[in-house]
């Protein structure tokens, strides 16, 4: 296995290699070895000046990232658009040049606009890493539930893992499909016909619209939230009759002749996708998908520091 990325930035999962994935993966298990002692800190980025740029919200992604960044001894600076001079007309390139110009070494960003973190990397010297874009790709997400899912399940070599919700609106879908068939995992998609791209199948994807057929089907679910700030139109009729047909609760699971593992990269909609019977279970590794982030962004930081 090759020691360094082929690549200077985590743009998405389309283009990296399984080889990087595999060097992220055997990288994060190592800092989740350093997380868990009484000193959780390494001097690795001591001399890195990080800045986490974050045009839409976030909870998770962000406070992961930044745990990473203190994990690893970088210096950060936060911003946030909605506190910033982007409200008064400031356009993406001026406001990275302008923070770009205080010394700082690399971008998390998180953008509304599919493909700003590969413009900005055409564009600057950092290193970009993309923490979302729109519809797009969420890379380190995608990593950190493939990571978890190796963790439960072993190696994903024609594993069935299915990916059930709002597909359409998803940047997590992407990332998804795109690791887990670099992993050599089977995937199968579900949800209701308005909500899955109409030529999903071209990416190799299995497709269902019945989620009991599906949940038999597979050995992993992750299930998706329904995306409604990125709606300008109605996809489904409402949110209960989504939840009547593609909810995931504790009858459905029990009708199932196995034990399916269930994920959810957050945030959660309890009561719509997923119920809390199903989501607090033995079955759920939510919360261990949670604790992989912090560790799966220290080992991309950290990788992608050493190609500067
Ligand atoms: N999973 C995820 O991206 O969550 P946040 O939007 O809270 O970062």
């Amino acid at each position: 296995m090759e020691s360094t990325l082929s690549t200077k930035h985590l743009l998405g999962i389309k283009y990296i290699t399984e080889s990087d994935i595999r060097l992220i993966f055997d990288t994060a298990t190592q800092f989740k070895e350093v997380i868990n002692r009484p000193i959780k800190k390494v001097p690795s980025l001591r001399d890195v000046t990080i800045a986490n740029l974050f045009f839409e919200n976030s909870t998770r992604t962000r406070i992961s990232f930044e745990l990473a960044e203190k994990r690893l001894s970088a210096d950060t600076v936060n911003f946030s658009a909605a506190a910033s001079s982007v409200k008064k007309g400031e356009t993406l390139l001026d406001t990275v040049n302008n923070i770009l110009s205080m010394k700082v070494d690399m971008v998390v960003m998180r953008h509304p606009a599919p493909g700003a973190p590969m413009f900005l990397s055409n564009h600057i010297d950092a290193n970009i890493i993309n923490a979302g874009d729109g519809t797009h790709e969420h890379p380190t997400q995608g990593l950190l539930d493939a990571y978890s899912m190796v963790e439960k399940v072993g190696d994903l070599q024609g594993k069935h893992i299915l990916i059930v919700g709002d597909i359409k609106h998803s940047r997590v879908a992407l990332s998804n499909i795109f690791c887990l068939q670099k992993l050599g995992a089977k995937v199968m998609v579900c949800g209701p016909p308005t909500l899955i791209p109409k030529h999903i199948s071209n990416l190799g994807v299995l497709v269902s619209h019945d989620l009991k057929k599906a949940l038999e089907w597979c050995d992993v679910a992750n299930i998706l939230r329904i995306q409604l700030e990125r709606q300008d139109i109605k996809f489904i009729p409402s949110l209960r009759e989504y939840s009547k047909f593609y909810g995931v609760n504790k009858t459905l699971l029990n009708q199932l002749n196995k034990e399916v593992v269930i994920m959810h990269p957050g945030p959660m909609n309890r009561g719509v996708e997923i119920s809390s019977d199903v989501a607090d279970s033995d079955q759920s590794i939510i919360l261990q998908q949670v604790e992989n982030g912090v560790a799966i962004r220290m080992a991309v930081l950290y990788l992608l520091a050493g190609k500067r």
